[in-house]
């Protein structure tokens, strides 16, 4: 299917030659921008905060931070002594060594980036949590990662179930008046008496930095590993194409608990020493356009889903507000609608640029730049470095305008580098000859873009947030009325696709909308409130193949009014 494009506009900033850059780039030529490159010894945290602490950046603002109740800005100078701080916390209260898993559950504040920079100081490998994740959910993620270390607040610490975790050994608790008691540790009291300087754990290049789990069509969601090199390609995308320039303030609206707000929240901005808006609370559009004003942003990373919500909020509410200081905006995770790309044009009179990229590639692979003409509805080009496709099942390329499986060739230095405990899931991304299989399926046009399709498996993409429909139904499955559960993703104009499941009920429970609210609230409270269905739907059976697994693609034949297909494995 072709898409047809809308008329492409030229910009002006970054990478102006993408085409020359493109033929001769090579990421050696960014390694240089690092003095590690030499010895090969390295530390993420040291290059992000203490290169620039001690350069003339040290008084520049590296953290703004807002919420309902706190204002806080801190110096790169500031941020390099608080992280030692907290890494001096991590090792003497947590025993806290290089290689260990430190997990991190709170809310968005500034204790969360101290912890997480402390932690990769001293060599340990961070673990965020999305602050909504329920017991099943945080208690999956601890288990699989054997975490030693826990850091989260006094609210949050209910939903952690310790008793099951035995190799949970220290849990710092941010908040005030905290009990201390053996394992739990008081970490605002500790930070404040700590000393300020620490000796920096010099890393091998492929050791362990960050693992942010994500999910999959099948089984339980998976640790995905980074390493300490994934910074080559964090600093150098944050300069391609967030097109950070050093009087720019900029803000990642996204959550350090999945992956575009690590890799672009925090390493990609202060890899390249940019000062950094980082926002607590919940989303409203007035919340949005007066942080843009409060703090001048120029730069500004968010997601389909909420300009799509800030569109349906309508233009009116953006007049209150001066949003003059944007120059730059930028969309990840879902596809983003030619037609939101119409709208931020009037009221931004900026386009908005796509980007795409996984959980598992680290940091930005096929994008849109500044310098290069958009075609609306499609997600861009590789980066330079970067060697993208479209394959068929067996890897063989294939031309132009046909869709296929979106591949990259393996090698790129922000590459996953395994999944966590589980090695045999990591080789089944690469075909033999070398290509990463990403699970999308796309087709590249002529001039060398790429169009998403679709996913080629059943994850949702839900509000920007990857689901796994397998994690849903085992929840769904431990409710006492439920006896069959099949979900899927069911397209939505603002969220991309919501959650619908079909449940069959076991003997004795009556069909009732109390009954559907209590299974939501089942899995809400259980799980994860942006994992919950919207939709749920009863039926007396589900769609199965003979070896019982559920037929999603039945499910949502059924759903979309669609031919249901070859049902030659379904039982009778
Ligand atoms: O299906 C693609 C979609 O999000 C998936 C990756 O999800 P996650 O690992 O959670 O990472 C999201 C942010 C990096 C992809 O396989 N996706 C991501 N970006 C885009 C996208 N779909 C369409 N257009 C995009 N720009």
């Amino acid at each position: 299917m072709k898409v047809e494009a809308l008329p492409a506009i030229k910009g002006n900033y970054n990478l102006q030659d993408y085409e020359e850059t493109y033929k001769t780039f090579d990421w050696k030529e960014t390694e240089k921008s690092f003095s590690w490159s030499e010895t090969g010894k390295v530390n993420m945290a040291y290059e992000a905060i203490d290169r620039h602490a001690e350069s003339f950046r040290k008084n520049k603002i590296a953290l703004y931070y807002r919420n309902d109740s706190r204002k806080e800005k801190y110096t790169f100078k500031e941020l390099k002594e608080l992280t030692n701080k907290a890494g001096n916390v991590l090792k003497s209260y947590g025993d806290v060594e290089k290689g260990d898993r430190v997990f991190i559950f709170m809310p968005r504040s500034p204790e969360f980036y101290f912890a997480a920079l402390g932690a990769i100081k001293l060599g340990a490998i961070v673990g965020p949590l999305f602050e909504a994740f329920m017991e099943g959910a945080v208690k999956d993620r601890l288990e699989d990662s054997e975490a030693k270390v826990l850091v989260t607040t006094p609210d949050l610490l209910y939903r952690v179930p310790v008793d099951q975790l035995p190799a949970l050994k220290t849990i710092f608790i941010v908040g005030t008046d905290v009990e201390e008691d053996g394992k739990y540790v008081d970490f605002l009291k500790h930070l404040e008496d700590a000393p300020s300087s620490l000796d920096i754990e010099w890393v091998d290049r492929n050791d362990g930095l960050i693992l942010h789990y994500t999910s999959g069509s099948t089984g339980k969601p998976k640790g995905v590993l980074h390493v300490h090199n994934a910074m080559i390609q964090h600093y150098q995308t944050a300069k391609w194409v967030l097109d950070l320039q050093e009087e720019d303030i900029y803000w990642c609206t996204a959550d350090p608990g999945w992956v575009t707000g690590t890799s672009y929240g925090m390493f990609g901005p202060w890899l390249t020493g940019t000062s950094n808006v980082i926002i607590g609370g919940r989303f409203s559009p007035d919340a949005w356009y007066k942080t843009i004003e409060e703090f001048g942003v120029t730069v500004w990373y968010s997601a389909p889903t909420s300009f799509r919500m800030l569109m349906g909020a309508g233009d009116e509410v953006i007049k209150k507000y001066n949003l003059s200081t944007l120059r730059h905006i930028l969309s990840v995770g879902e596809p983003l609608n030619p037609e939101v790309i119409r709208w931020g044009r009037k009221v931004f009179n900026h386009r908005i640029h796509d980007t795409w990229w996984m959980t598992e590639t680290g940091a930005h692979l096929i994008c849109n730049y500044p310098s290069m003409e958009i075609k609306p509805g499609s997600m861009g080009k590789p980066i330079p470095g970067v060697e993208a496709a479209i394959v068929d099942d067996q890897g063989n390329v294939l031309p132009p305008n046909r869709m296929g499986n979106l591949a990259i060739k393996r090698g790129w230095p922000s590459m996953m580098h395994t999944i966590w405990n589980n090695q045999a899931k990591y080789d089944s991304y690469f075909f033999p000859n070398g290509w990463y299989v990403s699970g999308d399926s796309a087709y590249m046009d002529e001039d060398g873009y790429f169009w998403f399709q679709g996913r080629v498996d059943d994850v949702i993409m839900t509000a920007g947030e990857r689901v796994g429909p397998f994690e849903v139904e085992s929840k769904l499955l431990e409710h006492p009325a439920v006896a069959e559960a099949g979900v899927i993703g069911k397209p939505d104009p603002v969220r991309g696709e919501i959650i619908k499941a079909f449940v069959a009920l076991m003997d004795g429970y009556e069909e009732s909308d109390e009954l559907k609210e209590d299974i939501r609230q089942f899995v809400k409270k259980g799980f994860a409130a942006h994992a919950a269905p919207r939709e749920i739907e009863f039926r007396d059976k589900l769609p199965k193949t003979r070896s019982g697994k559920i037929m999603r693609r039945v499910l949502k034949a059924w759903e979309l009014d669609l031919p249901v297909g070859d049902l030659s494995t379904m039982e009778d």
